[in-house]
């Protein structure tokens, strides 16, 4: 039969994380694998949606957002982030910030041009360079602290480079870029004449004292960042798809344009509810932080335990390990090992990385997940040490 899926889709797979989600549910693993939490929203929250239901926000939005967001956001963005921008002109609401970033990018690049990628890479920003025609530029992070090579990323910006993504805190490695890394990106940025699009979803979500620097916040680089952000992790509302993107006027109003002809709007009535969680108290973003640095030292335990070598993130609620040592052949074989004999789903490195087997030693765990949840886990990983003896 005639193939009629087009270049750009043959380009790229099917998303590994979501399918090892599928996989998973075959065989009744627990799913340390998709980013997503097994623990209810707050009740606040979810009482905004119903009552924005029963007050007939049932129609379209105002396709950028509706107004109550839009204000919601920039409010939040100025006390949290350090940055004044104008919620008429400066804000997009979107789909989750997985629309946000691709019509962002969209809205940019122009086919040819490249993009700069820091890698390993949240899996989406392979497929948006191609979905918009870019030339991605990877820079690879170094373990054990994930820095990057300051020669390497000056020698890599170039007259048709276009944006640098940068993800603060960051999946999948748990890195949280600091103040002089984002301003050494900022100098090149601002040399080059390159846009910064920075995905920020894990904001709140830091250990150990670490800090959340917005790069928009640096000098001169307000008008030269996209940042991307939404309620999916901060309020553990993965599944009502509501983010946004804040850009500088010119930059919003393109943005705007390839929005609008994506998607039209996000859902009203959880917009109206997004704008409550935005106004939540305070206290909620230290729980919030305090929970995580909970889970993260419970999983860090129970993987070294099992003879994992784990790297410590400092922000996100992902764990990156070195697998090597077990003995596998590769990351992917081992990752199924996991789930089907193990009972543990986890995304194999590979899916992190342009190049497989860059990643083939590492495998990553979510833990966005209950008490019990991570206790199962902890229990069914016990096995893993007894069985694999190579
Ligand atoms: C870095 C990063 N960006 C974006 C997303 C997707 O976010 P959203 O649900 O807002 O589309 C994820 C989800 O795991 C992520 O890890």
């Amino acid at each position: 039969m005639k193939d009629f899926s087009s270049d750009r889709a043959n380009k790229f797979t099917e998303s590994v994380i979501r399918d090892m989600t599928r996989v998973c549910l075959k065989h009744q693993g627990v799913n340390l694998a998709q980013g997503f939490p097994d623990f209810p929203a707050s009740d606040g929250i979810k009482e905004a949606a119903v009552r924005a239901i029963r007050s007939d926000f049932n129609q379209y939005a105002i396709t950028w957002g509706t107004p109550s967001l839009r204000q919601a956001i920039a409010e939040k963005f100025a006390w949290y982030n350090g940055v004044t921008m104008d919620p008429e002109q400066e804000i997009t609401v979107c789909c989750g910030s997985t629309e946000a970033m691709i019509a962002s990018l969209m809205a940019i690049v122009n086919p040819g041009e490249e993009v700069i990628v820091f890698e390993p890479f949240y899996e989406n920003y392979g497929p948006d360079t191609i979905l918009c025609g870019a030339k991605p530029r990877f820079i690879t992070l170094h373990e054990p602290d994930w820095h990057f090579d300051e020669e390497e990323l000056s020698r890599t910006f170039n007259n048709k480079t276009k944006a640098i993504i940068i993800n603060t805190p960051n999946n999948p490695t748990g890195k949280v870029f600091s103040r002089d890394e984002l301003q050494f990106i900022a100098d090149l940025c601002l040399k080059w004449g390159v846009l910064a699009v920075t995905d920020e979803i894990y904001e709140h979500i830091l250990y150990d004292g670490a800090k959340h620097i917005s790069i928009a916040s640096l000098p001169g680089m307000k008008d030269q960042t996209i940042t991307i952000n939404s309620i999916s992790k901060t309020y553990s509302l993965t599944g009502w798809r509501v983010g946004w993107a804040i850009a500088a006027q010119h930059l919003t109003a393109s943005i705007r344009k390839v929005h609008d002809f994506l998607t039209v709007g996000a859902p009203h009535p959880l917009q109206e509810a997004a704008a409550a969680a935005l106004r939540i108290d305070r206290s909620f973003y230290e729980t919030l932080a305090r929970e995580y640095r909970e889970r993260r030292d419970f999983l860090l335990s129970a993987l070294e335990d099992s003879g994992f070598h784990t790297y410590r993130p400092g922000g996100a609620y992902y764990i990156m390990t070195d697998v090597e040592h077990f003995g596998f052949q590769d990351d992917v074989k081992f990752a199924f090992y996991l789930v089907e004999k193990i009972g543990v789903a986890t995304v194999p490195g590979s899916s992190f990385y342009h190049d497989p087997a860059r990643g083939a030693r590492h495998v990553r765990f979510a833990y966005p997940k209950r008490e019990e949840t991570l206790a199962e886990v902890e229990r069914r990983l016990t096995r893993l040490a007894s069985r694999v003896t190579r």
